[in-house]
């Protein structure tokens, strides 16, 4: 029977029990991979959630290569280059993880650049002393790790590798920050008082990067069915001011939160509540630095056209596609 498709009720059979395979894959913790059927909400799910974590890479490099021209030593410029470079090469592992799903990096970066699609917010507050530098690699690649080693677990397969090897060089980079946090804690007044401040503005920042309370946060519970998120915001938020809270203590640093205590009975540290007014005036407004952030993307972009032209050509020249042409 050439030509012949399958009436409507036959097809929806076959997406019920392909999702019934899909689900009981899942519930195994057997690896979803490109090839594999999946449903279409899990496919887009993990476009936006990869994409936008690719996107929070790259835009992340420029807060701290804001910073690499005035770096105080030699040593420090060299970590700092090589660690924006990490970042820059975690965009570029997310965008491959992001391709595999049938979406091109290309698009991927126009919305962005046209808003469509967005990116970590922590982005967007500015550095304005050096100890920023040592509190981002410390708190904000410190709260990342604490997502990230979560995500090593997700469902997807090559987001999940992905992951992997970011969180080894993730881990690199918070040992950095907190080396230079250390320095500073322990050099002149005025060095504490610069780390002291930083730590002020960034506390609460790297909370909000774990997104909404579970409660209030719109995509957790269905990312949750499907194992691309492992644990939720709070459980992760909790996590990360268990393991940090000590490390301030070691530095002598106070963190911002007069309601921060440990809870003997829970196990965990009390905290304040959040201001997500602050974390939803930035995210929906165009407060901080967020234009500054995109028209300075939106810049690379398009001096690198050339670049990319030439590359496509070099791989053109060198594939033997030229020949047919
Ligand atoms: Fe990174
Ligand atoms: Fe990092």
């Amino acid at each position: 029977m050439a030509g012949h498709e399958l009436p409507n009720s036959q097809s929806k059979v076959d997406d019920k029990e392909l999702e019934q395979q899909f689900l009981a894959k899942i519930a195994e913790e057997i690896k979803i991979e490109p090839k594999d059927w999946m449903p279409e909400g899990y496919r887009k799910t993990l476009i936006r959630q990869i994409a936008q974590h690719a996107h929070s890479e790259i835009i992340g490099m420029q807060p701290e290569g804001n910073w690499i021209t005035r770096a105080p030593t030699l040593e420090r410029k060299i970590g700092l280059l090589a660690k924006v470079q990490d970042e820059c090469g975690h965009g570029m592992y997310l965008y491959s993880a992001a391709e595999t799903l049938g979406i091109g990096r290309e698009e991927l970066l126009d919305r962005l650049h046209d808003g469509q699609m967005k990116y970590s917010n922590i982005f967007n507050y500015p550095t304005l002393t050096w100890a920023d530098i040592g509190a981002i690699g410390w708190l904000v690649d410190g709260a990342a790790i604490v997502n990230q080693i979560s995500l090593c677990r997700t469902s997807y397969g090559p987001y999940a590798r992905a992951m992997v090897r970011i969180c080894k060089e993730e881990s690199f980079h918070q040992r950095q920050g907190y080396a230079m946090m250390v320095t500073l804690a322990k050099g002149t007044a005025s060095q504490i008082s610069m780390a002291q401040d930083a730590l002020n503005r960034w506390w609460w920042p790297s909370l909000m990067m774990f997104g909404p309370h579970d409660s209030e946060s719109s995509h957790s519970s269905q990312s949750m069915a499907w194992k691309v998120k492992r644990q939720s915001n709070d459980e992760l938020r909790q996590r990360f001011i268990d393991i940090t809270v000590p490390q301030a203590d070691h530095l002598q640093l106070t963190i911002p939160d007069p309601k921060l205590k440990w809870n003997e009975a829970r196990g965990h540290y009390d905290f304040g509540a959040i201001d997500w007014d602050e974390f939803w005036a930035a995210v929906n407004g165009p407060g901080l630095c967020g234009d500054k952030r995109m028209k300075t993307r939106v810049n690379a972009h398009e001096n690198g056209q050339w670049v990319r032209q030439a590359a496509q050509t070099y791989a053109r020249k060198h594939s033997g596609s030229h020949r047919a042409a």
